[in-house]
């Protein structure tokens, strides 16, 4: 078969136009399936479901909204509506004054230098899933291997050892929490009435209760202590002031931004280094190529910080893998203010929705846009700022976008280095949105240690 013929898994796409009870229960399936082909070819897609809505592909009306005009489209209540149990009103869900004095005080743990000093946890985690994958005996779901990898590098980053959270027990709530709150939140943020069911809030919202918990004993337990050196984000959040009040944060302030980024920086590096490992399962050659380079580089070792730079081939595989499979495929934002996106007409209350997942396939955007090609980010130069984004942009781009890329390109080289990832026949996950791209069914592969 021709190479260009071969096309890595997508989301099955309706082929005509779905009534309001069949959207409802796409949109509960797996939101992806409610973008119409033609969001794949054009630059905006409007609408009216319950409110009017406008899906964006467009990158300069994409920069307008999350950048230039960011303050007059803000993350939208009702999106945040059912997250906001779990993360109250922390980094991700905050606006105004208090999501930039919050951001301030987390933006240190992110500074170069300190993520240097955070590295060795990454080279730790990608060393522990070696030993994991060398003790499997026979297929291996590459997925929950690399949850368990991202909670271990989250966990050290937010807590000093002497003040964790049980990983069985936060796996278990945010998994359940994100499961319901992701499938209800697009109902929500398009106003499908309540008596359409968003099944399993109550569970989810037991399972968290107890990760609240946890999470309040492990702050308890630091507060009034010295911080660690080097300090982890708790114990600098716990220290941290509002330059310009000068308070500081309460007891669950700090818990709500502690699982906001247990929450917000574990799951998605888990996806970007899992459909990085489905791709090279798909494409042998392309894992050739990166081995090569991995081994190069790395001679047998885990990879480090230093190793990283060095490392060009193996990221371009993880931006390669973010375009096709973007961790958060949709943003939502409400205008606020009427405004003209190319020729369309916005008006106060119209829903935004920025499919990332259709942005990063456009037609008009990207050539063989659904195919597999690392080299298309060869020159990152090439590639349109506002076309590819991954991890948002504007004020409230991801602030852990370095560190997620430093940890996924550790963790990938190594494990490239080591074994040799071969599909398993008849078992393709399949990309399903809840509130994250995840693979359903997993990612099923054979691991075969090469020395
Ligand atoms: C491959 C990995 C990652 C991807 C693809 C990703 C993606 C994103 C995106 C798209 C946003 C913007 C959301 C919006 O504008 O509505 C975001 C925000 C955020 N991310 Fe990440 N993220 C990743 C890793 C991480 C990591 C490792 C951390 C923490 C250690 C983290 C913490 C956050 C936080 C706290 C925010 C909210 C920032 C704010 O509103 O000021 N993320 N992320």
């Amino acid at each position: 078969m021709l190479k260009s013929n071969r096309l890595p898994v997508s989301v099955p796409l309706a082929t005509s136009p779905l009534g309001f009870m069949r959207g409802v229960r796409a949109m509960q399936r797996n939101a992806l399936e409610m973008l119409p082909p033609i969001a794949f070819t054009q630059p905006i897609v409007s609408g009216q479901i319950l409110r009017r809505f406008h899906m964006v592909m467009d990158p300069p009306s994409i920069r307008r909204i999350l950048k230039d005009a960011a303050a007059d489209y803000p993350k939208s209540e009702e999106a945040q509506a059912m997250l906001r149990p779990a993360l109250g009103n922390g980094i991700f869900l905050a606006d105004g004054a208090h999501w930039r004095w919050q951001r301030r005080a987390a933006m240190p743990v992110f500074a170069p230098r300190n993520l240097t000093a955070l590295t060795p946890v990454m080279t730790e985690a990608a060393e522990d899933v070696s030993a994991r994958l060398d003790r499997a005996t026979g297929p291996v779901d590459i997925y929950p291997e690399m949850m368990h990898t991202a909670f271990e590098v989250i966990a050290a980053v937010c807590m000093s050892e002497d003040t964790q959270i049980p990983r069985e027990m936060a796996h278990k709530a945010v998994d359940a929490y994100l499961d319901t709150a992701g499938r209800a939140s697009f109902l929500d943020i398009l106003n499908v009435p309540s008596f359409v069911p968003r099944p399993g809030r109550t569970a989810a919202r037991f399972l968290i209760a107890e990760l609240k918990q946890a999470a309040d004993r492990a702050i308890r337990s630091r507060m009034g202590r010295e911080p660690a050196d080097p300090p982890p984000l708790l114990d600098l959040l716990i220290g941290a002031e509002d330059p310009d009040t000068g308070r500081k944060m309460t007891a669950p302030e700090l818990r709500d931004n502690l699982l906001t980024f247990i929450v917000a920086g574990h799951e998605t590096t888990a996806l970007a280094l899992s459909w990085s490992l489905y791709l090279m399962g798909f494409d042998e050659e392309q894992q050739e190529r990166a081995r090569a380079e991995a081994q190069e580089v790395l001679g047998g070792r885990a990879a480090t910080a230093e190793d990283v730079p060095k490392l060009k081939f193996i990221r371009q595989v993880i931006m390669e893998s973010m375009r096709l499979y973007p961790p958060l495929a949709m943003l939502s934002r409400t205008a606020t203010k009427p405004d003209m996106l190319r020729d369309r007409e916005v008006k106060p209350g119209d829903v935004m929705l920025l499919p990332f997942y259709a942005l990063h396939r456009n037609e008009c955007l990207w050539d063989n846009p659904n195919g597999f090609d690392p080299d298309r980010f060869a020159d990152p130069k090439s590639i349109d700022r506002y076309a590819y984004l991954p991890f948002g942009t504007g004020p409230r781009v991801c602030i852990g976008m370095d560190f997620g890329l430093q940890e996924a390109t550790i963790v990938l080289a190594t494990l490239l280095s080591r074994f040799k990832f071969t599909a398993v026949p008849g078992r393709v996950p399949t990309p399903v949105m809840i509130l994250s791209l995840r693979p359903d069914g997993g990612v099923w592969m054979n691991v075969e240690r090469l020395s």
